[in-house]
Formats: structure tokens, C-alpha cells, sequence
């Protein structure tokens, strides 16, 4: 299958710019697109082959469910049940926007295997151009997970889906590269209280200024935890050398360059863009020092280019588990199975 790539920059609110990613999907085939957080793979979330085929293009494993688009916040009400008030509150702070409700499952409407064995359903309206024109286009809602071959880095540029799926998919929509960074906050509203599966940009302090005290139980990488969104217990976002996390401190990261070369080893460094490691093999900077948002937004990228590399090791500087520092330090901990550098 030949992978084409269609940039919607200079035309991006002309319908017509949409016309052969939304004659695909309503033919049950798979589009890749952007969303603020990171590119999507979508299929319309009615149609159970449709649905099938992102599995295949991804390698996903099928027992872990799909995230449902919508192109309007009213949109809620034809596929999910018992929305309750606290959610309308959410809703109307942040839709659009990279905040994935949870909610039970309307029966019959989203296809089976979008949500397989859940009676719940996780909703969200991207905030993107793009994809809400793609989404008004199309007139109906889209099951897309990030669009990266899985255990690969979420792709935030369209040359990132490129690498992962050539051949795999028909179309990618180019909207140039992501905001966020990382994927959104799901937010599980059946719990009482409501309990964040997933860090993300809608950090859980925006949350709780909303509806009061939320459950988040996962800082770092409990994967020996009973995952309540399936996709933690999945080793996700596995650069292909080992990555550690290490402290912000450009001493410490010099001395520790040092002792891995004495045992030989390439050494490639995800740092802020004030540090200084000369030793360094590679050094890949993230935006300025203690700016999450910045990390967040890069993080990923820069995690592919050790990919490129022939680093034997990777050390990945970590941040306060705050703000949206919590999404950065969730996802760095996965990427280094939790092991972080000592010495
Ligand atoms: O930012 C995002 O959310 C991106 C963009 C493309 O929208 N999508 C994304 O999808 O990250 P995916 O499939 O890679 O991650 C979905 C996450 C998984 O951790 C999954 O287990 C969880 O959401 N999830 C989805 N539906 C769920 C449900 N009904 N109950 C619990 N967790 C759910
Ligand atoms: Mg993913």
C-alpha cells in the first residue's frame, strides 16, 4: 500500500481539503491526522472493520480500547450514559481541548471492538483545526489512538507516523507538528471520586480548581499495579537503547558521560538547551530549563532522534512531578522502565 501525504496548512478551513481522508474513512479505512497532543490513527468508531484495521496497521494488542473523537461537546450524549454534572463542568472548562473523559457506554452505538470488554467508553474533542474540521467533515465520531506502531514514541510530525506506518496506511493529513506534546489526561468519570488514568495537559491541579479532590495514583511506572486504563500495563514508548532518568544538575550529568565512556559505552543526553556536556556523543535539548510545557512538546521528538543514533545508553533529565511535569515524568519513567541513573 502506497502512503500518501497530504498537507492541509494553506487550505486548512476549505472542506474541500478533507475530501479524500473523510471518502477513506467512510469506506472503513484508516486515516492518520493531527491533533494538538500527538498525531492520531482514526477510523470511524461505528464501524467495527474500520476499527480492525488500526489494530493491524499499529500491532496494537486489541485488548486495549480506543479513545472516541468528537467534533462536538453535544456529541457526548449519542454515545455515552449517566454523563454526570461534574463532567459538564470539565467539559465546558476544557473542550476542546487534551482532556479524555471516561463514561458508560451508550449499548449498540460505538463498535465492540473500539472499547473491547469495557462498558465504558473515553470520549474527547481535540482542540486542533485540523481535526475538528476533518471530524465536522466526516459527521461522525473517530476511535484513533496515537498513531505510532506500538511500543514506538507517539508521533508529534507527520514524518514521525511516515516512519512507523509507511505502507500500512493510505493517507496522512500533514498539519505540521503538535503543541502538547503528549497524549491527553484520561480522566475516569464512573469512579467516585473521578480518577486520572493518565497524566496529560490538563493537569490534575486544572481539575481539581474545577470539581474538587480527584484520584491519581499513578506518578511514575506502577506497572505491577491492576492497570485501570489497560494501555499502563503495556511497556510503552521504548526507545531502542535503555534510557535512565537523571537530575537536572549539569555536574552530575558530566561526571556520569565520564564513567560511561570509561566503560565504553556511547552516551546520548536529553537535556535542557542552558546545559553544557561536552562529552556527550549526542545532545538533544528539550527547551529551557524547569519549562515543562517545553519538555512536553519535545520529549517525544527527541526520543526518536537517539533512535537514530548509536547511543548504547540514553539519560533523560527528569523534572518535579507537578503540573504537567507529572505527564513528563509519567511517560520518561515508562520509557526507562523506571530506572533512573545512580552512578
Ligand atoms: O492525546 C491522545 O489521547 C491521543 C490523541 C490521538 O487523541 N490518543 C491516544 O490514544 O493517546 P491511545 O489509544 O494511544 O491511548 C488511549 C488511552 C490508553 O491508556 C487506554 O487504555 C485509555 O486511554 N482508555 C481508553 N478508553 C478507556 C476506557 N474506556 N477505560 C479506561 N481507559 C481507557
Ligand atoms: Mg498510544
Amino acid at each position: 500500500m502506497h502512503t500518501e501525504i497530504v498537507s492541509v496548512d494553506n487550505d486548512m478551513d476549505n472542506f474541500v481539503s478533507y475530501q479524500q481522508a473523510v471518502d477513506i474513512l467512510k469506506s472503513g479505512g484508516v486515516v492518520a491526522f493531527p491533533t494538538e497532543t500527538v498525531y492520531g490513527l482514526g477510523a470511524l468508531a461505528t464501524d467495527a472493520k474500520a476499527v480492525q484495521r488500526i489494530f493491524e496497521a499499529k500491532g496494537r494488542p486489541s485488548d486495549n480500547p480506543l479513545i472516541v473523537h468528537i467534533g462536538n461537546k453535544e456529541d457526548v450524549s449519542n454515545y455515552a450514559v449517566d454523563v454526570p454534572e461534574n463532567a459538564d463542568k470539565l467539559m465546558n472548562a476544557f473542550w476542546p481541548g487534551p482532556l479524555t473523559l471516561v463514561f458508560h457506554k451508550k449499548p449498540g452505538v460505538i463498535a465492540e471492538n473500539v472499547t473491547p470488554g469495557f462498558d465504558t467508553v473515553g470520549i474527547r474533542m481535540p482542540d486542533h483545526p485540523v481535526a475538528l474540521n476533518l471530524l465536522r467533515a466526516l459527521g461522525g465520531p473517530l476511535a484513533a489512538p496515537s498513531a505510532n506502531r506500538s511500543g514506538k514514541p507517539s508521533p508529534t510530525e507527520a514524518t514521525h507516523v511516515l516512519t512507523d506506518l509507511a505502507g500500512r496506511i493510505p493517507l496522512i493529513v500533514d498539519g505540521g507538528k503538535t503543541g502538547v506534546g503528549v497524549e491527553s489526561t484520561v480522566l475516569d468519570m464512573t469512579s467516585n471520586p473521578p480518577e486520572i488514568l493518565r497524566p496529560g495537559g490538563v493537569t490534575r491541579e486544572m481539575i481539581e480548581d474545577i470539581i474538587g479532590p480527584v484520584r491519581a495514583e499513578i506518578e511514575g511506572a506502577n506497572e505491577d499495579d491492576a492497570p485501570r486504563a489497560p494501555g499502563m500495563k503495556y511497556m510503552h514508548y521504548a526507545p531502542e537503547s535503555p534510557l535512565f532518568v537523571i537530575e537536572p544538575d549539569e555536574t552530575v550529568i558530566q561526571e556520569a558521560v565520564r564513567q560511561l565512556h570509561s566503560e565504553g559505552k556511547k552516551v546520548a543526553v536529553i537535556g535542557p538547551d542552558e546545559f553544557t556536556i561536552p562529552e556527550a556523543d549526542w545532545y538533544f535539548a528539550v527547551g529551557p530549563l524547569h519549562d515543562d510545557e517545553a519538555m512536553a512538546a519535545h520529549l517525544y521528538g527527541s526520543i526518536r532522534q537517539c533512535d537514530l543514533t548509536d547511543a548504547d545508553l540514553i539519560l533523560a533529565v527528569g523534572t518535579e512531578a507537578e503540573g504537567v511535569g507529572a505527564a513528563v515524568m509519567n511517560r520518561l519513567l515508562k520509557a526507562a522502565d523506571g530506572k533512573r541513573f545512580n552512578g
